[in-house]
């Protein structure tokens, strides 16, 4: 009796049971929990009945996959393949997720696993949930991760051969994801098929399509807008679209605008990119805004320095300035050699670039990139590397941005008619367009300045000097008939530099007594080199700074006439702007910008303001400092070295951007000239190079010493003189030398970093700052090395010891910093005489 009863109970169970998930299984629902099966009839459909997850079998096929089509369009068409590669022979299977949160398919006779989403089930996961969502993206979660923001497993980690909307196309840095799509074998067979769409980061990302491993067809790198190689991606009514370029992720995504319509791009088996729009009148697919391929679409058709115009017969033509590598193959139209220079390159500093315009822009594979520089820029960096070839801008949008340097043969060039890319290829003197336009223009003017420097330089100075005193008079007459109101004539006082356009200012000596208080001491920024700072607000609410020349320096006035003609000339970020000088008088003084952050030690160095500085702000300021020093060493006319770098001498602007400023001490010399000597060594102990403190030798890789022991304080927060360690008695770069050898390079970094640091980053910055510090200058990189070395991911050379100046003896091995012989102000510029 008893015993009857309780089987009735249990039959009248397990008949609930039934019919509770016979009706939860026709209730479609979304999502799939923990060891909850899908049977091969049984599908999960998103909320709002857009896409439908189960088993299916495609066209004349027999076997059976797990997939995900639309649920709202008739034709299934089918946007992702769990098991393409392990088809299924019979329908005896189920789809589970398992409590460690992988989708499985299952033999449901053997229970065998036959496919699974993950190998890995090694992270503990609590009550995991499959959702499929509206994008078409099914994803596993957690219980507890409500928003769904850090899916376990998501489908569009792994594409098929469709690019939904919403999906990135692209590398994940962070997770070392890759995700491209590939073709099916067939349309009746899901398997993966030949071709495949991704992205390829080797240089300048790009997307490519790929046969095997071969690239045949490449879309063209980004340029701001579109992608170079296809004009037809234009703002539309059905989707927007960007590329994303960043440290942690590289991607392609198109977005709906509407988003009850229904697009697709899909690589079909033949390997054609096809982007599918639903025309819901006609029940079809029908292509939309897809580029046509064509001949010209052809990877390397016409080979290297050639372009391809679809609309010219034969269709490929030889760059301008290059002739067919061999001719008699180029006229039976096999282009494959493809074009030579008709006048070599021999990297001599006459070289130049011209512009060819309406270009889809070579193959980046071999190409490097900075998001940030501009176009000046990047033709200085590309001109110093005899082996850039060409240079444009990343960003074509607005007056232009970013820098993109090409290395090696340019493959792959096609022409378009009145839209496309332009492109600054490197070419020799006598090729240069410039050069035939007419001899006033600027690049030839180059050259001229380059064959004869040191003339040239002797000139400039020689000039100045004269206008120096012509304007000095003219001052004190204008004065005489206008006293107080110099301001206003301010634009017809200029000093005039050579023949150049180059306009300084004149400012009035009343006018800055004004600005600056009578040169209160309240109104003292601090002592430079040659004499003190003031701040000052001139009538219009500018701020200045006034560099006001000592009167009792002999060396002053030299001084001071070589800093007003260089800074003059020198424009670039990352240098402190002139804004003009006063000579009145026994009078000379600069007026600067302002500089509200005042100088790089009042941050580094201090204990509640080294806080602000996080690593990515120390980050820019390293590089800023480097290429503010790259534009002093390689600028195409006159070669500066600063000799007094140092942390005091950056000055931070509001957005706290460095800017190098004290070009007092600065010489130049002609471009050919890589050292000189002096009698007068002038700079910073802790910063100078041995062989310049020792011997009075300077050269730019004198500046690049003490450009590594910048970045070596920018990362500890320390000074290098003064740098007292408990364990032993090396100065900063001693223990920065001893940590790397031990691979501990990373204990370096400033306490205060913690958070912010990006660990290789950091450890890049390190090795290059070694790298700069080594004891030969021939072993030091030169600054546009350091940049490269700073900003790219490849391997970076060993740094050999590194050589210090220490007291007055020339030794190069690590000593004690309290040797130096001088213990005052750390800070204190030196003068001395040398070897008399
Ligand atoms: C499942 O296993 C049974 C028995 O070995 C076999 O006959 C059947 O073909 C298998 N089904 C699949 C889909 O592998
Ligand atoms: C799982 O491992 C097999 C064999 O090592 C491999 O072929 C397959 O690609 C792996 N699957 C995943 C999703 O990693
Ligand atoms: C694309 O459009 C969607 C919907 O209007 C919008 O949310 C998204 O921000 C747009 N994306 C871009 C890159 O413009
Ligand atoms: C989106 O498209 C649907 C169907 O074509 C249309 O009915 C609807 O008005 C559109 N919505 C918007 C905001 O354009
Ligand atoms: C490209 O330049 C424009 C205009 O300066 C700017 O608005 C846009 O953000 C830039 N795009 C990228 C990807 O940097
Ligand atoms: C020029 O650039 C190439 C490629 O990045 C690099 O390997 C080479 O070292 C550079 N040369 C100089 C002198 O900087």
């Amino acid at each position: 009796m008893e015993k009857r009863r309780t089987t009735n109970i249990k039959l009248i169970f397990t008949f609930l049971v039934a019919l509770y998930s016979s009706i939860s299984c026709n209730y479609a629902s979304d999502t799939i929990s923990a060891n909850q099966a899908i049977r091969y009839d049984e599908t999960i459909v998103s909320q709002q009945q857009t896409y439908e997850l189960g088993f299916f079998s495609p066209g004349n096929s027999v076997n059976h996959y797990v997939g995900i089509w639309y649920k709202k369009i008739s034709t299934g068409t089918v946007v992702w393949v769990a098991n393409r590669n392990t088809p299924l022979i019979d329908t005896s299977v189920d789809l589970t997720l398992t409590v460690q949160g992988v989708l499985t398919i299952r033999n449901t006779t053997t229970g065998i696993v036959i496919w699974s989403s993950t190998n890995s089930s090694t992270t503990s996961v609590k009550n995991p949930i499959g959702q499929l969502l509206d994008t078409g993206n099914f994803i596993v979660y957690e219980e507890g991760d409500i928003n769904q923001e850090n899916p376990i497993w998501q489908s569009f980690d792994f594409f098929t051969d469709t690019l939904l909307p919403g999906m990135k196309q692209g590398r994940d840095f962070v997770t070392g994801t890759e995700r491209y799509y590939t073709s099916w074998k067939s349309k009746d067979d899901p398997a993966s098929g030949e071709f495949s769409t991704s992205i390829d980061t080797r240089g300048y990302p790009q997307p490519i399509r790929t046969k095997g491993d071969k690239i045949t067809y490449r879309v063209g790198p980004w340029n701001g807008l579109r992608f170079s190689g296809a004009p037809h991606l234009r703002p539309n009514p059905i989707y927007n679209f960007t590329f994303v370029i960043n440290q942690r992720e590289i991607y392609y995504q198109y977005n709906l605008i509407n988003a009850s319509v229904f697009t697709r791009m899909v690589l079909q088996p033949n390997g054609n990119i096809e982007r599918l729009l639903w025309i819901d009148s006609r029940q079809e697919w029908s292509l939309y805004l897809t580029p046509e391929i064509d001949r010209c679409d052809e990877y390397g058709l016409c080979g290297p320095y050639a372009s391809c115009n679809i609309d010219q017969s034969p269709v490929c033509e030889c760059l301008k300035g290059f002739v067919p590598t061999s001719a008699d193959q180029w006229r039976v139209a096999d282009w494959s050699q493809g074009c030579r220079r008709r006048t070599p390159l021999e990297c001599d500093s006459g070289e130049g670039f011209n512009k060819y315009s309406n270009l889809k822009l070579p193959d980046t594979q071999r190409s490097w990139y900075d998001l940030t520089m501009t176009l000046v820029d990047c033709e200085t960096m590309c001109k110093s590397n005899c082996s850039c070839t060409a240079y444009t801008n990343t960003n074509i949008s607005g007056t232009g941005s970013g820098c993109l340097l090409w290395f090696g043969d340019l493959l792959d060039i096609r022409m378009f008619t009145g839209t496309g890319d332009s492109l600054y290829i490197r070419m020799p003197y006598s090729e240069l367009d410039s050069l035939r336009e007419n001899s006033k223009s600027s690049t030839a003017g180059t050259r001229i300045r380059v064959i004869v420097p040191v003339a040239s330089a002797v000139l400039i100075i020689l000039i100045s000097i004269c206008m120096y005193y012509r304007f000095k008079r003219k001052i004190k007459q204008q004065q005489q008939v206008n006293p107080g109101n110099e301001l206003r004539q301010e634009s017809e006082n200029n000093i005039r530099v050579g023949d150049e356009d180059l306009e300084l200012p004149l400012f009035g000596l009343s006018a800055l007594h004004n600005a600056t208080n009578n040169f209160s001491d309240n109104n003292k920024l601090g002592e430079g080199g040659f004499g003190p700072v003031y701040k000052g607000v001139l009538e219009d609410g500018q701020e200045i700074a006034v560099k006001r020349l000592a009167k009792t320096s002999t060396q002053g006035l030299h001084e001071f006439k070589n800093e007003v003609i260089l800074i003059s000339k020198l424009q670039h970020r990352n240098l402190v702007k002139l804004l003009g000088c006063c000579i009145e008088g026994t009078e000379k003084m600069l007026i600067y910008e302002y500089m509200p952050n005042k100088g790089l030690d009042s941050f580094i160095f201090n204990k509640t303001q080294r806080e602000l500085l996080d690593w990515p702000a120390r980050y820019h300021i390293i590089i800023g400092i480097a290429r503010g020093l790259l534009y002093l060493h390689q600028d195409s006319r006159l070669r500066i070295i600063h000799r007094d770098l140092k942390v005091s001498n950056i000055l931070l602007d509001k957005d706290m951007n460095p800017k190098i400023s004290d070009f007092g001490l600065a010489r130049t010399f002609g471009g050919n000239q890589i050292e000189a000597n002096t009698n007068r060594v002038v700079g910073t102990y802790g910063y100078m190079a041995p062989e310049y403190a020792g011997d009075g030798i300077f050269s730019i890789k004198s500046d690049v010493y003490s450009f590594g022991v910048l970045v070596l304080e920018i990362v500890c927060g320390e000074k290098n003189r003064g740098f007292v360690h408990k364990e032993h008695s090396n100065n900063l770069i001693g223990h920065a030398w001893g940590l790397h050898k031990e691979g501990k390079s990373l204990q370096l970094v400033a306490k205060c970093l913690d958070d912010s640091i990006n660990m290789s980053q950091v450890q890049r910055s390190i090795h290059v700052g070694l790298l700069c510090v080594q004891r030969l200058p021939e072993d030091r990189p030169t600054m546009t090395s350091a940049i490269l070395m700073l900003e790219s991911e490849g391997p970076l050379p060993s740094p050999k010891e590194p050589g210090f100046y220490i007291g007055k003896t020339k030794q190069d091995t690590p000593q004690s910093s309290s040797s130096y012989g001088i213990t005052s102000n750390n800070e204190l510029s030196i003068s001395m005489l040398n070897g008399r």
